[in-house]
């Protein structure tokens, strides 16, 4: 997908080329994981404030939520009926980071609630754990329109609420559920696939915290086919907690 700001926009607009908007997708919630391709160029407003919030300004995990539910640092604000900004136990050993809030989490404020987030459940259950043991967040705290990718200055606006959460609850181990994740935890290029994220144990920053990726739920309920393969990245997680 091509991103245009309104200044690539305009410039295209006088040179008489058409912008199109992007198709909607099927509202089961973020669902980067094999999303239709093609050329489709979405039009994504630039941001309205550049300035970074920095992930240590934050006392506890309630000041980091309440700081995500009045965020305007970027203008996915404005369609959002709720920021979702994570839950869970705040001494979690496992947190698993998702994309980013579909309709039902939007709706809701609370990550993972619709059908994607069923499925979570029975994987973290399948671990012989409780949601309420874990640690669930979203590396972008608001729904962005349709459930398209985020833009790459909605993600840098967003990185330092996940990184204040990830430094307080000092998980033993992050799951990355699918690509988007994955690659804003790993500071990936944002072409590298999933064949090269899979199948290893990283690392999380400086902290040493092992970090392993996995599909996404959404991509799991599309392929489910691809169960199997997820629970092996699921056990490669579990391997590390010894
Ligand atoms: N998909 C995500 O990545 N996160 C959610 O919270 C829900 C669906």
């Amino acid at each position: 997908m091509t991103i245009l700001d309104r200044r690539r926009t305009q410039i295209l607009g006088q040179m008489g080329i058409a912008i199109w908007k992007s198709r909607l997708y099927p509202d089961e919630g973020a669902t980067g994981e094999g999303r239709p391709a093609g050329n489709r160029i979405e039009l994504v407003e630039e941001p309205e404030n550049i300035e970074i919030v920095d992930s240590g300004q934050f006392a506890n995990l309630e000041e980091v939520a309440s700081a995500v539910r009045g965020c305007q640092r970027c203008p996915l604000y404005r369609e959002r009926k709720n920021a979702v900004p994570g839950r869970g136990n705040p001494a979690a050993d496992w947190m698993f980071i998702g994309e980013a809030p579909g309709r039902d989490e939007d709706l809701q404020g609370l990550p993972f609630v619709g059908r994607s987030g069923q499925l979570l459940t029975s994987m973290i259950s399948a671990l012989g754990l409780a949601r309420d043991q874990v640690f669930i967040a979203n590396a972008i705290k608001c729904r962005p329109p349709n459930n398209r990718d985020p833009a790459e200055h909605e993600v840098e606006q967003c990185k330092p609420y996940l990184k204040a959460q990830i430094d307080m609850v000092k998980p033993r181990v992050i799951v990355a559920l699918g690509r988007i994740s994955a690659r804003l935890l790993l500071d990936a290029h944002e072409k590298t696939p999933m064949s090269e994220l899979r199948g290893a144990v990283h690392r999380y920053e400086k902290t040493g915290i092992p970090l392993i990726v996995t599909y996404h739920p959404a991509y799991l309920l599309r392929s489910p086919d691809q169960k199997r393969i997820a629970w092996q990245d699921l056990l490669l997680a579990r391997s590390q907690m010894n």
